[in-house]
Parts: structure tokens; C-alpha cells; sequence
């Protein structure tokens, strides 16, 4: 696949690219492109600039594509093998790394780290290895080399072996756990993780509370940061995207069905995630039950538009836990339900304009995670809303750091609480929504992509090349 051989001056390395391919029926290959801010980042800094950004093969027609060399200019993907890719990214990115930092686990029957995971976390060596290897080779002498999340911890420490000139840099788009809850990894993982990450001479964080996390788990396990720099880049919608992407003509027709399956003068609550164990969309859903009881006046006056998208669905806890956010929905609808109206409106397909278009109706926006990294939709929201719109969120966002002096702050555990902030954010005036909507956009978008890709860019050219 394309690649540049010692030439790359910038290199973005994450587990999921930029792009995607699927093989057709004719045998023909078709490439998706995604958006996100590492996208709008490196188009900021031009073609010429010398990027390339190395991945992963996910699907088979990825790897179809890197046998057939169909790759893209400034993509590298690797053709890990499917067994050694599911082991490290379902086996212990998504189910471990992710669990500890999300604080996810039912502490009393899990985690498990027995011989079965000893042999998982070799695989995800194996494809850490295999990151650091290819970074090695493309990077140009004294290049910056920006690894991204979970999935690629023990990269840094790995390349700073191979290559002591360049200059690395991670970044963490989750939480990171706080230095008890870190410690349920057997010990020598957990040096391992903090030591591989500290081959980095800048690590960057989403907040100052994962920062901080993250430099209190060192401070216990490896005996500090060394010379390693951290920093805090919180992540900002892309308004102008966004305003323009969310007048277009697909947008507007999901608009126009979107009224008709909310029904006509009825007030909304508009959630919208992966379907996603941290994202709590099952104790919303509870506390909009709970709002129906407590407040039987909002009956027929307002639906709950959940947009809950697949993700993940190779791990059973992820497809269990989409199959109770669709039974607690109907429950919902068969309980509360007229001939009329529909209390939740859920679906399930991912479409991105039909999102919009929710966001741009929504007059209550619910973001409760359980713990998130950053969670752009609460700041997409606001930046989208055509005529204002209240937000719910959870204190445990990483959003709650910008935002939460606007929005209507939330414990996720407590559906009771979530149910008053429900009517709460319902019977704001429309003049305060649209003011606290106007603040929330401006802080939502402080921080736009491209500005925090180049930020991270420079601090890491400007530190020294610890090798
Ligand atoms: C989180 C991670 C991202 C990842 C996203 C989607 O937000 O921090 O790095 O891209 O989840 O997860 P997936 O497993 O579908 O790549």
C-alpha cells in the first residue's frame, strides 16, 4: 500500500483509518472515507506536508485491499492477521483497556486474568509491534509521529527503541481510570501500559481530570513521568461542518419524517450514541420512564428520539446490552403508548443526516454517560439547534469540564435526579435555552479540529527529542 519509505515527516498511527473498503459483487473494490478530527487535521496541513497515517485492516475488504495494493495515498494499512487483530482489539483493547479506563466492570465475578488473557495480551503486543515497526520504517529522520488511544499504548516505547530521533506523541480520546481502579491490572500489565506510553515525549488528554489520572497512576507504578510531557487538548466541534452538512437537502427530508413520527406540537428529548456501555442510554431511558410517572402531564406532549448505533457487536456484552436498550423501548411504548403517540422513538440504523436532523429539532438534548472521554455530541448539539435547546449531561463527561455551567448537570447512576433535570431542561423558558445554547456553542467550539491537531503538532516539535 501506498507508503513513502523513510520519507513521512508527519505520521498519525490509530487502529481505525480513515478509510474502508468493501468488495462488491463484481469483485470491484469501493473506498468509504470518515470524517473526525484527525481527518480535518491533517487536511489542514496539505497534501505536501508529508503525512501518512498507518492503520489497521479491520474488515476483509480491507484486507483485500492491501493485497491487491488499492491503497490510498498517505495510508499505510496493515494486513495484521484477523486472529491477532480480534485478540488484541476485542480481547484486550475493547474489553479490557476500555473497561478499566470506563469503569466498566461488575467487579464481583470480573475482571479475570488468567492464562487466557496472558495469551490474548501477547497478541496485542504482536500488533503494537507491528505498529512500531512500520512507523519505523516510513518516518523521516526526526519526523513527529502522533499515536492515537488505547489500542496502541506500548507503541511509544516500542518506536522510541527503534527510533531514538523522532519525536512521539500519544494521544487518549477516552478516560484514563484513576490509579485504584488501574490497579486491578495484574502488575507487571499495568507497568507495561504505563511504561509503553511513556516512551512518548508528549502524552495528550482530553481533560485535565484524565491528565491528572494519568499522572497520579504513574506516580504510583513507575515512579512518575520521567521526562515525559503532558498535556490537555479538549476537542471542539467543527462548526463550520456542521452548520453546513446539517442545511443540506438530506438532512431536511429526514426532517420532515422526523415530525411525522414525533407527531404534531409534542417537545423532544434527543439522545444520540453508539450503542455503547458507557453511555448509559439504558438508565436514560429509565428516567424518561420515570418522568412519564411523575409527571403524567408530559404524556403525548413529549417522545424520546434515541438514536442508539451498533458498535462493537463482535463482543456478546455489546449486542446483549443493545438488545435491552430495544426491550426496555418497547416496554416503554407498550406501557405508556396511545394510538397517537409514540413515547420513544428509537432506531437503530446508523444515518448520519438523520442525526442532525434530531439535533436540530431537539428541545432537551440527554448526554449521560456513565464516564466519557470528551463526548461530542453535547457539543454538537448546541452548535446545530435551530431554535435552542436544553442540555442534560453527565458530570462524568469529559464535555462537563466546557460545558457544565450551561447544561443541567447530572449523576448518571441516578434516574430519579435525571428524570427532574428531564422536566427541569422541558420547562425552560425559550429565551434562556436560546442563551444557554448560544454559550454552549461558543464553548463547544473553542477548540475546532484542525486548530487542535496542529496544536499537538507544534507542543511536540517544540519538546526535545528524549532519545
Ligand atoms: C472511542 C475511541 C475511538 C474510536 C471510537 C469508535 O471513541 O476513543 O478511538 O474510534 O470509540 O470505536 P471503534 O471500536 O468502532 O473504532
Amino acid at each position: 500500500m501506498a507508503s513513502s519509505f523513510g520519507a513521512a515527516q508527519v505520521l498519525v498511527a490509530s487502529n481505525r483509518g480513515p478509510v474502508s473498503y468493501e468488495v462488491g459483487e463484481d469483485g470491484s473494490l469501493r473506498a468509504r472515507r470518515g470524517g473526525g478530527g484527525l481527518v480535518s487535521g491533517l487536511s489542514a496541513i496539505g497534501p505536501e506536508a508529508g503525512a501518512l497515517w498507518v492503520c489497521s485492516a479491520l474488515s476483509d475488504g480491507d484486507r483485500e485491499a492491501v493485497r491487491r495494493g488499492a491503497g490510498e495515498d498517505g495510508v499505510r494499512m496493515l494486513d495484521i492477521p484477523a486472529d491477532v487483530h480480534a485478540d488484541a482489539y476485542n480481547g484486550i483493547a475493547n474489553s479490557v483497556l476500555w473497561f478499566v479506563h470506563h469503569m466498566l466492570y461488575q467487579t464481583p465475578l470480573e475482571p479475570v486474568f488468567d492464562a487466557e488473557f496472558r495469551r490474548r495480551w501477547a497478541s496485542y503486543e504482536t500488533y503494537n509491534r507491528a505498529f512500531a515497526e512500520a512507523l519505523a520504517e516510513e518516518a523521516a529522520q526526526g519526523a513527529a509521529v502522533l499515536v492515537q488511544d488505547y489500542h496502541l499504548t506500548l507503541v511509544p516505547g516500542m518506536l522510541r527503541e527503534l527510533r531514538p530521533d523522532l519525536r512521539i506523541g500519544h494521544f487518549s480520546h477516552t478516560p484514563w481510570a484513576p490509579p485504584e481502579y488501574f490497579a486491578m491490572l495484574p502488575g507487571d500489565i499495568a507497568a507495561q501500559v504505563l511504561r509503553g506510553m511513556l516512551g512518548a515525549d508528549r502524552l495528550g488528554f482530553l481533560t485535565h481530570r484524565w491528565a491528572d489520572a494519568f499522572t497520579a497512576c504513574c506516580e504510583r507504578f513507575t515512579g512518575g513521568l520521567g521526562g515525559t510531557a503532558v498535556g490537555v487538548h479538549g476537542l471542539g466541534a467543527d462548526a463550520d461542518f456542521l452548520r453546513a452538512r446539517s442545511h443540506e437537502a438530506d438532512v431536511e427530508e429526514r426532517i420532515t419524517v422526523l415530525r411525522e413520527e414525533i407527531g404534531e406540537g409534542r417537545r423532544t428529548i434527543v439522545r444520540v450514541d453508539r450503542t455503547e456501555l458507557s453511555k448509559n442510554i439504558v438508565r436514560g431511558l429509565l428516567a424518561y420512564r420515570q418522568l412519564l410517572d411523575d409527571h403524567p402531564e408530559w404524556r403525548e406532549r413529549v417522545v424520546h428520539v434515541a438514536f442508539a448505533y451498533p458498535s462493537r457487536q463482535d463482543l456478546a456484552v455489546y449486542r446483549d446490552y443493545t438488545a435491552e436498550v430495544q426491550r426496555l423501548a418497547e416496554e416503554i411504548n407498550e406501557r405508556y403508548g396511545t394510538p397517537g403517540w409514540r413515547p420513544v422513538v428509537l432506531h437503530v440504523k446508523d444515518d448520519f443526516a438523520r442525526s442532525l436532523a434530531a439535533y436540530r429539532l431537539a428541545d432537551v438534548a440527554l448526554v449521560n454517560p456513565i464516564r466519557d472521554g470528551m463526548n461530542l455530541v453535547a457539543k454538537e448539539v448546541p452548535v446545530v439547534s435551530d431554535g435552542g435547546c436544553a442540555l442534560v449531561l453527565s458530570r462524568e463527561a469529559g464535555a462537563h469540564e466546557e460545558l457544565g455551567e450551561d447544561a443541567i448537570t447530572v449523576n448518571p447512576y441516578d434516574v430519579v435526579e435525571t428524570s427532574r433535570a428531564l422536566h427541569e431542561a422541558l420547562t425552560m423558558s425559550g429565551d434562556e435555552r436560546a442563551d444557554r445554547t448560544k454559550r454552549l456553542a461558543a464553548a463547544a467550539t473553542a477548540l475546532p479540529p484542525a486548530r487542535w491537531f496542529l496544536d499537538q503538532l507544534d507542543a511536540l516539535r517544540g519538546t526535545t527529542a528524549s532519545g
